[in-house]
């Protein structure tokens, strides 16, 4: 709300003459947080909330990226970042935390099946919270693949003796200076030990861990992570049209490569995205490390957090599903040169290919059983998980390279930092 009301106010004060300027916002933007928003941003920036003190959430999700991974051989690559035990990597590409808070708490409907949750799988689902991107801030900590700490107290402690914690008590209250920590919590947590409490303490814990999450939250929804500053929003606002190329991609966009069926542009501020789940049929990458270990490692998404959830609903139709996600600073990088990754494994390394994908998915034969394969070119490899796919709206839309290419365009439309507050 915040933003929309920044972006109406500059266009009514300067009567819709352009004040843009490519590459501004983001990190560092003059924009005004709140006390619990400022909080949730120096939390994110912490690298101490990690067992070797040398991981902040900020590592795999960065602005000038979009709001993914800055490290670009990571990216060019398996796509999957290292936690803060060398060695250790996760298996999917780190979705941007921007727009992430918008996402509703995980719900199923017969039409759209299931909608919201945060994660590619929607494991946070924002059940007990009722917010998902809270819920979701609290699995890093304790995800050995990413921060490692042994257990939630052990961030609490860390967050209690944080240069912030005055910040904190401002936001939460004291509550957190009154947990009984053993005198050894912080051999504890750096030997990667949890911490016994009594009962009291351990509920103060809790109390203060969903308070850390919901702190992150707060900074994710700001107007400094959540922008709404693209070009694309600045057209809608009146200030600045669009050139033919990006209009005709808007047109594809909409109609003929069927994109809006699922990242919905539409409303005052669109998500681009329906928060709901589809299996586009991507392939593996075969760049992945898991593979090293696990050679017959398939993601199967959706389905394989229900496959835990029963309660939830029947996985079998949700095998191989991933959450749309939103397309708001897809492109966004800190040069035009440098690469990002694409789709939940991060096998696509630029929109080109992505959008040639969706084009030809299915029209190109599979590389699997193509003489001289060139992928993208002569085949497509295997999708990782065949079950499911969406053959509907994917896979074969009749584009011709020049349209392909002002989809692309349009796509770099979605970049915040073009409006400057
Ligand atoms: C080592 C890299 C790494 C670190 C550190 C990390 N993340 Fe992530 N993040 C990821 C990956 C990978 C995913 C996708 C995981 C999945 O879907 O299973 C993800 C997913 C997310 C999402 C979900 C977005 C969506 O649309 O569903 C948000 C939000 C997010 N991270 C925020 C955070 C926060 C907050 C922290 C710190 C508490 C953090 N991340 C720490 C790699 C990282
Ligand atoms: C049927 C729903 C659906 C349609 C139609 C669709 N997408 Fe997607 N899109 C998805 C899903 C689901 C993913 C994630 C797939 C995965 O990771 O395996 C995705 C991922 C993407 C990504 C990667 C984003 C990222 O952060 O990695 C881009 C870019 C994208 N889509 C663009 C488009 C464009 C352009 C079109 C139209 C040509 C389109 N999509 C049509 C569902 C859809």
């Amino acid at each position: 709300m915040k933003a929309r009301l920044a972006i109406l106010r500059s266009s009514a004060v300067l009567g819709g003459i352009a004040l843009l300027l490519q590459g501004c916002g983001g990190n560092g933007s003059p924009t005004e947080l709140s006390p619990q928003e400022q909080l949730g941003k120096s939390i994110f920036n912490d690298a101490n909330l990690s067992l070797n003190r040398n991981q902040p959430c900020a590592a795999c999700h960065d602005l000038a990226w979009g709001g993914t991974g800055g490290r670009m051989a990571t990216n060019a690559g398996g796509a999957v970042y290292e936690g803060s035990v060398a060695g250790r990597f996760g298996n999917r590409k780190p979705p941007s935390m921007a727009y992430a808070a918008i996402s509703p708490v995980l719900s199923f409907d017969a039409k759209s099946g299931f909608v919201g949750g945060n994660f590619w799988d929607g494991r946070a689902t924002g059940l007990r919270l009722g917010n998902p991107a809270a819920e979701q801030a609290q699995g890093p900590f304790l995800n050995p693949a990413e921060q490692a700490l042994p257990d939630a107290a052990c961030v609490v402690y860390r967050v209690a003796a944080s240069s912030y914690h005055a910040l904190y008590g401002e936001v939460w209250g004291g509550n957190i200076f009154t947990i009984n920590f053993p005198s050894n919590t912080d051999a504890l947590c750096a030997a990667n030990q949890s911490v016994t409490l009594d009962t009291a303490d351990r509920a103060k814990v809790t109390t203060e861990y969903d308070n850390i999450g919901r702190a992150i939250a707060a900074w994710e929804a700001s107007s400094e992570v959540s922008a709404y500053t693209s070009k694309f929003d600045a057209w809608k606002a009146g200030m600045v049209v669009l050139s033919a190329d990006e209009e005709k991609g808007w047109a594809l966009f909409n109609d003929k490569a069927k994109c809006a069926r699922c990242h919905v542009p539409d409303g005052p501020k669109p998500a681009f995205t329906d928060f709901t789940y589809d299996n586009a049929g991507v392939p593996k990458n075969p760049a992945n490390p898991s593979y090293a270990t696990h050679p017959d490692f398939i993601d199967t998404g959706l389905g394989g957090f229900l496959m835990l959830r029963p309660d939830l609903g029947p996985y079998e139709p949700q095998l191989g599903k991933y959450k749309v996600p939103t397309l708001r600073n897809v492109d966004r990088r800190p040069a035009e040169g440098d690469v990002k990754a694409y789709m939940h494994n991060g096998v696509f390394k630029s929109l080109l290919e992505v959008v040639h994908y969706y084009n030809t998915r299915d029209v190109l034969p599979r590389c699997e059983a193509t003489p001289s394969p060139t992928i993208g070119v002569n085949c497509w490899p295997a999708p990782e998980f065949a079950q499911n796919m969406n053959v509907s709206e994917i896979g074969n839309l009749g584009l011709s390279a020049v349209e392909e290419n002002a989809l692309v365009a349009f796509l770099t439309t979605l970049s915040d930092g073009y409006i400057k507050r």
